[in-house]
């Protein structure tokens, strides 16, 4: 496995290829990072994970100096699912200035839900997302191909659409979320749970797996009671100590309210859900 850390040395090291499949991450891997290497092999003639925690998409109080960092372990990981390329960039290599030129995600689909609690967030994702299909894709002669987790279900949907309207040669693939035997999502951010907190951590799973059954039950009644289902769940964490962002239903189409017609629907609705345990704030989603 090689491991590049700057544009000339990746370029070099993919130079042979036509066709990478694509695994964009911040590092401090687990298992759900390696299912998107798992399911990016067969897609392309080279496997190409990144790391690299791009300072764009945490806002001044969030976690970017303490987000875990652990660089060797994840080389480890990573060549034992046979990934071909690492590219690891330093701050200065990829934003060798300030990164002036922005990626500005529609607002209608990035202010809302992750975009209205962590504002900025999805500006900062698309631009570096972006920037590291430039690095990845631009000699790619063949299909191009980049796996996104669904645990960060609105951060692929932006991708998605970032992909079709800057018309990106790109194919973006969805890959399921992972969890841990009692349920948890799998998450980078589980690590900074105590002992008791990861015990507690699987309620955001169950509240919104309670919300999603609450959301069939009412079926066209969905439009009128969605409000009061939402702010039951969060309630119901809420007395558990958590302080829940939201916990909502939502069409999988566009991440607006479900109509009446939506709710009745197969397979058109997803619950989404954002708490903070302590001082961890998790996310989780269910399509229903
Ligand atoms: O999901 C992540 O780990 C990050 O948001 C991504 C896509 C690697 C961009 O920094």
């Amino acid at each position: 496995m090689h491991i590049v850390h700057t544009l000339n040395d990746l370029r070099a090291a993919l130079q042979p290829f036509d066709a990478p499949a694509f695994v964009p991450t911040m590092g401090s891997l687990h298992n759900g990072h390696l299912d998107l290497v798992r399911t990016a092999k067969p897609l392309g003639d080279v496997t190409v994970a990144s790391i690299f925690v791009n300072r764009l998409q945490f806002a001044p109080h969030e976690d970017f100096d303490t987000y875990p960092r652990t660089l060797q372990a994840d080389c480890d990981k990573l060549a034992a699912e046979g990934c071909d390329v690492v590219f690891a960039p330093s701050e200065k290599e990829l934003y060798p200035e300030p990164q002036g030129f922005k990626v500005q995600p529609p607002t209608e689909l990035a202010d809302i839900l992750e975009g209205h609690f962590r504002p900025g967030f999805f500006v900062g994702v698309s631009t570096v997302v972006m920037k590291l299909f430039q690095c990845v894709f631009a000699q790619a002669k063949g299909p191009r191909y980049a796996v996104f987790g669904k645990k960060d279900y609105q951060q692929q949907m932006v991708i998605r659409r970032m992909v079709q309207q800057f018309a990106l040669p790109v194919t973006v693939v969805g890959a399921e979320t992972q969890r841990a035997p009692d349920g948890l999502a799998l998450s980078s951010r589980n690590s900074y749970l105590s002992e008791a907190e990861r015990a507690e951590a699987v309620q955001l799973s169950l509240a919104l797996r309670a919300l999603a059954r609450d959301a069939l039950a009412a079926a066209e009644g969905l439009p009128a009671h969605r409000a009061g289902l939402e702010e039951r769940a969060m309630q119901a964490l809420a007395g558990r100590g958590w302080k829940p962002d939201y916990l909502t239903v939502r069409r999988r189409v566009d991440l607006q309210p479900p109509t009446a017609a939506d709710a009745t629907t197969a397979q058109s609705l997803v619950v989404l859900g954002a708490a903070r345990l302590g001082h961890t704030r998790l996310i989780d989603n269910f399509e229903v």
